[in-house]
């Protein structure tokens, strides 16, 4: 007999950026982030988990080919999740012992993996999600948070909809390293995002191996984790609570600019943005001083990508010249464009 279980992930951008790790071993964070979780209707991960006696190893697929789980990450994944599910066959002997079963998962993605689209925040969210349901568990998105976590930080996010918070915590054995959701969709459902896709390449250094030779090397970065952000944190949490969007959209553009600004100050530098990112945060400032206020945020993660925050009461105006100005600058494409943050309830 074979079991199944499908679930689906929406990808979450930051506007309180992570980068940097407390504990690699963890994977808990050197300060706490904040995201936007975008419409599952167009960038999502869908995984289908299985199980059965009959199966040899673990195995997943992403769009068809075959992805090692031999790794630490999905490895602490996995060991978390059947731990549960073996908590809960030892107090109901009539569960079939899918605990011992060996796991068959197939993703797929509907975006570009890696190219800075938080193709592994909905990866490793929808990957504990669907084990989670296969194996029947009760915990809640929070306490799946944890697990999520140890898979791609950025992960423990995307199991929620709406504003999510991740809180850094301060136990040794980052129990206390989870997300939690600050504000749900329908408290400001007006909030559109657009993603100008740049390029959908690969990107050149990872988030892991980036934001670890920042923490070795950068001498801006202690000020960014201890000072600024944790502010920034509490600034952006009012910003949301009261749907301001011009403090939600000068906090969101600062972070961005001060996590590039540590990867440049990190040695060697990394670049994630290019002329074509630099262009488009010129076409949002040029954007704003129009209005007379911010109307638009733009924020860019390890890729040359950038997701634009706006309101649905500006729409014509932003997506009119993100048009006009997507036939004047080279190497943008619009396909991405007009995103909801709106996730199904
Ligand atoms: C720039 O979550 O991909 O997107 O925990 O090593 O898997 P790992 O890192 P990851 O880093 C995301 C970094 C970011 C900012 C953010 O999403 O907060």
């Amino acid at each position: 007999e074979i079991y199944h279980a499908t679930a689906t992930a929406p990808v979450n951008i930051a506007v309180i950026k992570y980068w940097g790790k407390a504990s690699t071993k963890l994977n808990t964070p050197t300060n706490s982030s904040l995201s936007v979780t975008l419409s599952q209707d167009d960038l999502r991960t869908i995984t289908t988990a299985s199980c059965s006696a009959s199966f040899d190893s673990d195995a997943l697929w992403l769009n068809g080919a075959p992805h090692d789980v031999s790794n630490a990450r999905s490895q602490a994944c996995f060991a978390e999740l059947r731990a549960l599910r073996k908590a809960k066959e030892d107090q109901d002997s009539s569960l079939p012992p899918l605990s011992s079963y060996k796991l068959h998962l197939i993703s797929e993605n509907n975006f570009p993996t890696a190219a800075g689209l938080a193709s592994s925040a909905a990866g490793f969210a929808a990957f504990v999600r669907a084990i989670a349901d296969l194996y029947e568990l009760e915990e809640t998105p929070t306490q799946l948070s944890r697990i999520a976590r140890q898979g791609s930080g950025s992960a423990c996010r995307s199991l929620f909809g709406g504003y999510v918070a991740w809180e850094k915590g301060s136990r040794e054995d980052g129990y206390d390293s989870i997300a939690v959701q600050v504000a749900p969709e329908s408290h400001w459902p007006t909030m559109r995002a657009a993603v100008l896709v740049i390029s959908d390449a690969k990107k050149g250094v990872s988030s892991t191996s980036g934001m670890q030779a920042t923490v070795a090397t950068s001498t801006l970065f202690p000020n960014r984790a201890n000072v600024i952000v944790p502010a920034r944190m509490e600034a952006m949490k009012k910003a949301i609570a009261e749907k301001d969007f011009e403090g939600f959209a000068e906090l969101t553009m600062a972070d961005s600019n001060s996590f590039h600004a540590v990867c440049l100050d990190t040695i060697p530098p990394i670049f994630y943005m290019n002329d074509s990112s630099r262009a488009a945060v010129r076409v949002v400032e040029e954007i704003n001083r129009c209005a007379g206020k911010k109307v638009a945020a733009y924020t860019f993660d390890a890729g040359p990508n950038a997701v634009i925050y706006y309101d649905e009461a500006n729409e014509d105006l932003i997506l009119g010249v993100l048009k006009k100005a997507t036939d004047h600058v080279t190497g943008w494409s619009d396909k991405y464009s007009r995103i909801s943050p709106k996730v199904p309830d």
